[in-house]
């Protein structure tokens, strides 16, 4: 098969806790990848390191299986510099994320342009671009459907922006 140019070969998905939204995120890109035949490999990480080791969140785990993405088995993990190295693309879920991550990529030597690619993760997004991914942590039944919403949305977007090329 001829490799897309435009496709990434890795994207990490990126949010606070790696345990609401990129997982969920990871487990949708995957899917949406396969089913668009590009081979991308697909992880997801935090910025904060509270639930280092843990799986999701239960909320986040029930919303995503009764959309069909099955997140039970994913553990999360913190982002660290190695990613920067290893990544074609990281994703922020949201503006703070974002911010997080420049200031970490600032912070390493190495020279930008084998280092990868920051962006927000609704950035291609027709419907949601430029917005947050909203932390659905604190929040209800709706701001977890919001999440899943937003994520089949966007990612949706960024798949389709790799196949036109
Ligand atoms: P996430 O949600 O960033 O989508 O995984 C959160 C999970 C945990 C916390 C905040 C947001 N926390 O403060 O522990």
């Amino acid at each position: 098969m001829l490799m897309k140019t435009c496709t990434p070969s890795s994207v990490l998905l990126v949010c606070l806790g790696n345990i609401c939204r990129s997982p969920t995120a990871e487990e949708v890109f995957r899917q949406q990848a396969a089913i668009a035949g590009l081979s991308i490999k697909v992880d997801s990480a935090g910025t904060g390191d509270w639930h280092i080791g843990h799986k999701p969140d239960e909320r986040a785990q029930r919303h995503a299986k009764a959309h069909g993405y099955k997140i039970n088995k994913l553990i999360a993990r913190q982002v660290n510099n190695d990613d920067f190295r290893n990544f074609d693309l990281i994703l922020a879920m949201d503006a703070q994320n974002l911010a997080d991550l420049q200031a970490l990529k600032n912070n390493l030597a190495d020279t930008e342009n084998s280092m990868a690619k920051l962006a927000l993760f609704s950035e291609e997004d027709p419907t949601y671009g430029g917005d947050d991914v909203p932390d659905p942590y604190k929040g209800d039944a709706d701001a977890f459907e919001e999440v899943i919403e937003r994520i089949e949305s966007s990612a949706q977007a960024w798949i389709e922006s790799w196949k036109a090329c």
